[in-house]
């Protein structure tokens, strides 16, 4: 470094400043973000394009028709978002709710809280009803909110991380139509773990993340949408003036709080008119479609049985360790845990912190009124593999009993070779 260089960046003691980016190789089994597929980090690597070039819109084009098949959707609106899967959630809500609609949020964990914060801010008329987390709503109860309060929106998660648990969601697709409601779906945590059908279950509009059980990095968010939402954002159209063209047609309808969230817009930058809007994050779109064609290659259905596979293996090791597993067991996620943390550890933090340093294993802590109470296994995407369950039992074993709790040594690891179906000789 020069000293023209040095002048700002002066680091007291920051010895690592200037090294290779080299992290001590880790095994994410938390909540989500988890390891991204080997073809997923080389797709990321490609040299970028500008998002005029016929070779990029081919691939912005073959996205969405994979999107099609992961979200299980004819929608033809199924493209990406650029930001986080919050960035998927607040672009849905911003763009179909005008202040003053009524929206309604089923809670049964902290992102939850999330759709009532984000419906807040753009200013709707907010109802929510919260259970207590590690249970789900039945469809009656969603059935009576929605006659009780007459929303607009229903935003609801299918799978809540925070609290582990897979909201059914077959039947509220159809309760929504009988109350001339829209339903938003969040399946960040669950798409290609669980069974999520957009068409089938009448979901009108829903979002994701590649974090979870699509194996990719957090930065880009699929969404899809019916022609329902199509009806309502072409009513709230309005173009930025430095990119509007001759014969646009704009709707009379209240303007869409936000630019960057902008459905209308974004549509218009999906179809083959390229209608500029922001320059796309072609990195993100490259691991998005990988993601999706390591999704679908494999196929739903298997991947979505490898992913129940691996809880189930977990869940046996664990329950052979005398830990109790958390959550309503008819509900829980194929892809994330929860562990009700034993009275006997004084110390959880120092447990995960174990896991961390000693055997390179990331697992996650608890929010809200969970804090403190339990730890959550994730089991995704790449992750969801007979190797990385006997590591992580065999780890988490150790590490309990260096902190006070034996369990049966090696029943855990036992445990879940016998659900794979390879009990010892
Ligand atoms: C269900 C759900 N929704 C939204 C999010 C927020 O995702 P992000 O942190 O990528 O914005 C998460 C993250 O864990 C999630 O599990």
């Amino acid at each position: 470094m020069t000293a023209y260089d040095a002048k700002f960046v002066a680091p007291p003691a920051m010895p690592e400043l200037f090294r290779q980016l080299d992290p001590v190789p880790r095994l994410l089994m938390g909540p989500g973000p988890v390891d991204l597929y080997p073809r997923v980090l080389r797709a990321m690597s490609v040299a970028i394009q500008g998002q005029f070039d016929p070779q990029f819109t081919a691939l912005m084009n073959q996205s969405m028709a994979l999107y099609c098949g992961v979200f299980r959707t004819g929608n033809a609106q199924t493209f990406m978002i650029d930001g986080t899967a919050r960035a998927g959630i607040e672009a849905c809500l911003a763009s179909i709710v005008a202040p003053g609609d009524k929206v309604l949020v089923p809670i049964f964990g902290r992102f939850g809280h999330l759709k009532v914060e984000i419906a807040r801010r753009v200013r709707a008329e907010v109802v929510s009803e919260e259970i207590e987390w590690g249970t789900v709503f039945s469809p009656d109860r969603i059935e009576d909110l929605v006659k009780k309060h007459r929303p607009k929106v229903v935003a609801i998660c299918q799978g809540d991380t925070s609290a582990t648990m897979l909201q059914p969601l077959a039947e509220i697709g159809a309760i929504c139509r009988r109350h001339d409601a829209l339903l938003y779906v969040d399946c960040t945590a669950s798409l290609a773990g669980n069974v999520f059908e957009t068409d089938d279950w009448q979901i009108d509009i829903a979002s994701s993340g590649l974090q979870k059980c699509l194996s990719g990095p957090p930065g880009i968010a699929p969404i899809t949408f019916n022609e329902r939402v199509v009806d309502i954002l072409k009513h709230r159209k309005h173009v930025e003036q430095g990119i509007r063209a001759p014969g646009v047609v704009e709707g009379n309808g209240p303007i869409i709080q936000s630019n960057y969230f902008d459905l209308a817009m974004l549509m218009d930058y999906w179809s083959p008119r390229r209608l500029n809007h922001h320059t796309e994050a072609a990195s993100m779109l490259y691991a998005a479609r990988e993601c999706a064609l390591v999704v679908l290659e494999e196929g739903l259905e298997a991947g979505i049985a490898r992913h129940r596979l691996a809880s189930k293996a977990l869940r046996a090791g664990l329950e052979a360790m005398d830990l109790t597993l958390f959550g309503d067991p008819t509900h829980r996620m194929s892809n994330v845990t929860g562990i009700i943390i034993p009275k006997l550890i004084k110390d959880s933090e120092r447990v995960r912190a174990e896991m961390l340093n000693d055997f390179g294993i990331e697992i996650g802590t608890s929010f809200g009124p969970l804090h403190g109470r339990i730890w959550r296994i994730g089991t995704m995407g790449y992750v969801c593999a007979k190797p990385n369950i006997l590591r992580c039992l065999a780890s988490f074993e150790a590490v309990l009993r260096r902190s006070g709790y034996a369990a049966p040594a090696g029943k855990a690891v036992d445990a879940a070779y016998a659900v794979y179906g390879e009990v010892a000789a």
